[in-house]
């Protein structure tokens, strides 16, 4: 392989050896040190910005810098150039002074000419929805576009909008909500479009003056639903797949659940699939006899049993052999052999990252199988350079759940950067998975999950791999097997565009989930947050931010250093217990969630919180952070009221009102997720999901929504994608 070519293994071979001061420092902190280290071990890996000197002889020549959307700018953010807003509980959007909030695409918003504008009312029909904004608006990229319609990362006038639509809120879809009878889907309009609404969209935006709208009648927009045809990609393709729908196990149809995201140097995007489990029918009654052991274990540990969160497998199709419901049913129905004649292999399908090529409208979306499979939150990329592997970084969002990456078998080359889903093909569809370990001196390890490597074997006593394509679809158990670290449910990951750091939001944890007994270094708060209720919140229920810096600034290393770069917390928790990044009422927060890095280095953090939403709705925050190790070793007194437990940890550097702030606070009932940013920083567009979400059925049957936003009145909330600017045109932070 090629990959073995490269230095980067001569590195990570130094793995078990180093201090956590040796890796920050060849990493981050010291120039002099890197060059000896550099110089010493042959190291191939080091870019930093002014220390190009260092490549070995297999390294191609120095290669003109791709067009990679995590290309530098000119200058780096010192300071946040505004005041800080205050919490909020109110119905509308906040944001500080200097700047402007627009609505720019709502759920329903027609995207072609021939749509008619959305009524909201639930009688707008499922087949519309082919040409409207989805509902529940969260990750989004802009891709910036020439004039001749090509992807020009530096773009800032025209663009491709991409976001996912991750969920529904049922509700406020059809006229009286979801028509249930006796657990069945009787109204099949409802449950179609309740199909058309999930998925990604794409749109073109174009700027005037200061403002954005999005191009109605452009030939870019489209929608990819539950039912778009969709390519299985990459080693687990095949015999794992087979459905009634694709007899080679090629092929699936659509994507759900797609909550964060990835982008890829070529200018694709990655709508990546978080909880799609829960979508399908398999009621272990029945099914649990019909499976072997095997498929059990796996049913298991992905959670798939139930009816179905939506019931969609229970409307009955009135046409025969028409399977767009009951392909939701993932029960052994047929007698085949394979699952050629029924859906009994349909969940594995899903749980991937889905590669979609904006700029090719007739392109058909592509399953990347290597990059495995688990509740997908997102897939960031490292920083890129020529002659490199690419990586990815990955979070599986769910509580106890792990943090992965993917790392190209093919090293890097720009002329691909061009190529769309073919340079996909060369680059997501071959190369190592691994899966972190938190070690408790800050330092960690990356463990690949390899069939035959480790306990990931055919002799495994709680599931015996068959192959690379059973480790990838079964990651979780291979990570498992492997010794990974159980985290406080990942969310999404950030990589700082001048030092490669890596961020990674851990949104929470419940006292049921991760006891006491369990904390850990990564992991090391246990307290109460005291809701105004008085009601308990035990656990970790404001989340934490972990970041890490790879061995020599390698994104392909296997040795990393970690510490926790921010504590969610009430600015009046305990300040040696619970609020350990002294948060002040300027940028209190909890439960962060959505993580962008601005390419002036501002990190952007979104909350999706249920914790402190006694105060505040949840917000986005911006932060100017220091380096990984820049704070201190801190021993927390952890308690459950009873009983008390150390935990030793290690605190980034606290942040102080200078350089975190509270930007933007929400409507009601919603969250915060999704950001990007036009190519020169002055736009940013955030995406405010599920309004009005936490609405009773009693409320919804008298039309008193929590939310009216963003149409005001009594009218029926909606997600929707929103454009930040400065009034004086400036770039958005700074
Ligand atoms: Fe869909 Fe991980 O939040
Ligand atoms: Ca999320
Ligand atoms: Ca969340
Ligand atoms: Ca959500």
């Amino acid at each position: 392989m090629s990959y073995d070519k490269n230095a980067e293994d001569i590195v990570t071979n130094l793995s078990n050896n180093m201090h956590i001061d040796d890796i920050v420092d060849s990493a981050l902190s010291n120039p002099n040190r890197r060059r000896l280290m550099a110089s010493g071990a042959g190291a191939a890996a080091l870019s930093f910005i002014g220390l190009t000197g260092c490549s070995d002889s297999d390294s191609p020549a120095p290669a003109p810098a791709a067009p990679a959307p995590a290309t530098p700018p000119i200058t780096k953010a010192t300071a946040l150039g505004f005041p800080a807003i205050s919490k909020s509980l109110a119905d509308s959007v906040i944001v500080p002074p200097g700047y402007q909030a627009s609505v720019l695409f709502r759920l329903g918003d027609p995207m072609n000419a021939a749509t008619p504008a959305y009524l909201n009312d639930g009688t707008d029909t499922a087949a519309s929805f082919a040409n409207r904004a989805g509902d529940h608006h969260d990750a989004i990229q802009f891709f910036g576009m020439t004039a001749a319609g090509a992807y020009d990362p530096n773009g800032s006038d025209r663009g491709l909008l991409v976001q996912n639509h991750e969920a529904i809120t049922p509700a406020f879809l059809h006229p009286n909500g979801p028509t249930i009878v006796s657990g069945v889907r009787t109204v099949n309009e409802e449950v179609l479009k309740e199909l058309n609404v999930h998925g990604v969209s794409i749109i073109e935006v174009v700027r005037s003056g200061n403002s954005w709208t999005y191009v109605r009648n452009s030939v870019y927009n489209r929608r990819i639903t539950t039912n778009t045809d969709t390519i299985i990609s990459g080693p687990a393709a095949g015999a794992a797949m087979i459905t009634a729908y694709s007899t080679d196990g090629t092929r699936t149809r659509g994507t759900v659940n797609n909550c964060a995201h990835g982008y890829t140097p070529w200018g694709t995007y990655l709508a990546c699939e978080e909880n799609y489990a829960g979508y399908f029918r398999r009621v272990a009654a029945t099914d649990n006899v019909n499976r072997t052991p095997k498929e059990l274990t796996s049913f298991a540990r992905n959670g798939i049993s139930g009816n179905g969160r939506e019931g969609w497998a229970t409307a009955v199709a009135t046409v025969p052999g028409d399977t767009t419901f009951s392909r939701w049913n993932t029960e052994k129905r047929g007698s085949s052999t394979d699952g050629r004649d029924d859906f009994r292999n349909v969940a594995n399908t899903y749980g991937w990252n889905v590669e979609i090529d904006p700029f090719n409208a007739t392109s058909v979306p592509r399953k990347r199988t290597a990059m495995g499979r688990f509740a997908h939150e997102g897939a960031w990329p490292a920083k890129v350079e020529a002659g490199k592997p690419l990586v990815f970084y990955m979070g599986d969002d769910s509580r106890g759940e792990y943090i992965y990456k993917y790392v190209s078998e093919a090293n890097w080359d720009p002329a691909d950067a061009t190529r769309g889903l073919a340079a996909g093909d060369k680059y997501l569809d071959a190369g190592k998975l691994y899966v972190a370990r938190f070690n408790a001196d800050s330092t960690g390890d990356w463990l690949e999950l390899r069939f035959g490597v480790g306990a990931v074997t055919s002799t495994n006593i709680t599931f015996a791999f068959a192959n690379q394509a059973d480790v990838l679809i079964n990651s979780r158990l291979a990570a498992d097997a492997i010794g990974a670290t159980k985290m406080d449910r990942p969310e999404w990951g950030a990589v700082d565009p001048f030092n490669g750091s890596v961020y990674m939001t851990l949104t929470n944890n419940n006292s049921t989930l991760r006891t006491l007994a369990n904390a850990d270094a990564a992991n090391p708060r246990f307290y109460n947050d005291p809701r105004t209720t008085g009601t308990a919140q035990r656990g970790n229920p404001n989340g934490h931010i972990i970041r890490w810096v790879e061995v020599s600034a390698n994104p392909a290393a296997t040795l990393f250093g970690w510490d926790i770069f921010l504590f969610g917390s009430r600015s009046t928790q305990d300040m040696r217990t619970v609020n350990l990044s002294g948060l002040t009422a300027a940028n209190d927060f909890s439960a962060p969630d959505g993580l962008w890095f601005g390419r002036n280095g501002i990190l952007w953090i979104q909350t999706d919180d249920g914790a402190y939403t006694d105060v505040t709705n949840c917000m986005l925050l911006a932060a100017i952070p220091g380096t990984v190790r820049d704070g201190a070793t801190v021993t927390v007194a952890n308690t459950d009221g009873t009983t008390t437990r150390n935990v030793t940890t290690y605190v980034g550097a606290q942040l102080g009102e200078t350089k975190l702030r509270r930007f933007l606070v929400g409507p009601k009932d919603c969250e915060i997720t999704g950001i990007t940013e036009t190519g020169d920083g002055k736009a940013i567009f955030v995406n405010i999901q599920h309004p009005g979400e936490d609405t009773s059925p009693a409320s919804f049957a008298a039309r008193t929504f929590n939310s009216n936003w963003p149409d005001g009145g009594t009218s029926r909330p909606r997600s929707a994608t929103i454009v930040i600017t400065r009034t004086d045109g400036g770039v958005i932070g700074v």
